[in-house]
């Protein structure tokens, strides 16, 4: 986590002085918008919406099919944290697995159902919006670690052999922790027993608050 934290002053540091002007315009056009993006879907995602769109919306117990690869927890970070020095690198995993989880549930739900029209149909759009804001990396330069590459692979994937049942909720409570963990300058901690890419951090407040 300390990774994106830390990459704007080291950077600063071999920046040309006669260049920092161009700071506050670059810092403008990507980051604030981006986060204010995120905190919409922060608001979006929080526990009361999840709960109702997707858990009361279906049958009890209801579970749909996904790859493994689709469940993308907090624990699947600090495995693959070890992994990378780029932190935007489990940004791209977590883009693409939100994008896919938005589909699945999509999928199973009929044209009319409330759970479509009255909030995923918003969440699909407010995440394109994300993704449009998201800092582009030229891709040329990115060079996955296996682990990640693997797993963005299996994304794209349609072998149905390894498909897991989960709860359409299990797949947003999800998003919206590891959200919490891999965009901390977006979402600020002001002391150090919010960790939010501790299990320990969402495990407190019992289920309702994340
Ligand atoms: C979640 O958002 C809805 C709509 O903005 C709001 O009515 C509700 O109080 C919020 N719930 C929580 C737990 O913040
Ligand atoms: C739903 O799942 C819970 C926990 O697995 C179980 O205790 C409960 O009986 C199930 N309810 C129905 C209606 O299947
Ligand atoms: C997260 O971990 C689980 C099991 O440990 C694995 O099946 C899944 O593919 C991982 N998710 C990603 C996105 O790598
Ligand atoms: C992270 O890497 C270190 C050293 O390579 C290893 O000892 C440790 O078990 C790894 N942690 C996880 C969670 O994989
Ligand atoms: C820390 O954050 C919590 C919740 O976001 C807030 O209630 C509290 O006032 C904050 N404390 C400080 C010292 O800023």
């Amino acid at each position: 986590m300390i990774l994106f934290e830390s990459w704007l002053p080291k950077w600063l540091l071999v920046f040309p002085i006669g260049l920092l002007w161009a700071l506050p315009i670059w810092v403008n056009s990507h980051t604030p918008e981006f986060c204010t993006s995120l905190e919409t879907l922060k608001d979006q995602l929080n526990s009361s919406l999840r709960r109702r769109y997707l858990k009361h919306n279906f049958p009890i117990n209801y579970t749909i099919q996904v790859h493994y690869e689709e469940v993308f927890r907090l624990k699947n970070i600090s495995r693959m944290m070890n992994e990378t020095e780029d932190v935007r690198d489990l940004q791209d995993l977590w883009v693409k697995v939100t994008v896919n989880s938005i589909e699945r549930i999509l999928t199973v739900l009929p044209e009319r159902h409330p759970t479509r029209y009255k909030y995923l149909n918003n969440l699909d759009s407010l995440f394109k919006t994300i993704q449009e804001s998201y800092p582009k990396r030229n891709s040329d330069e990115v060079d996955y670690p296996e682990s990640i590459e693997k797993a963005l692979e299996s994304l794209q994937s349609t072998d149905l052999q390894r498909m897991k049942s989960v709860t359409p909720k299990s797949l947003f409570d999800n998003c919206y922790r590891t959200m919490h963990c891999l965009f901390q300058d977006c979402f600020p901690r002001n002391s150090s027993q919010n960790d939010y890419c501790s299990a320990q951090h969402w495990r407190k407040g019992k289920g309702t608050q994340g």
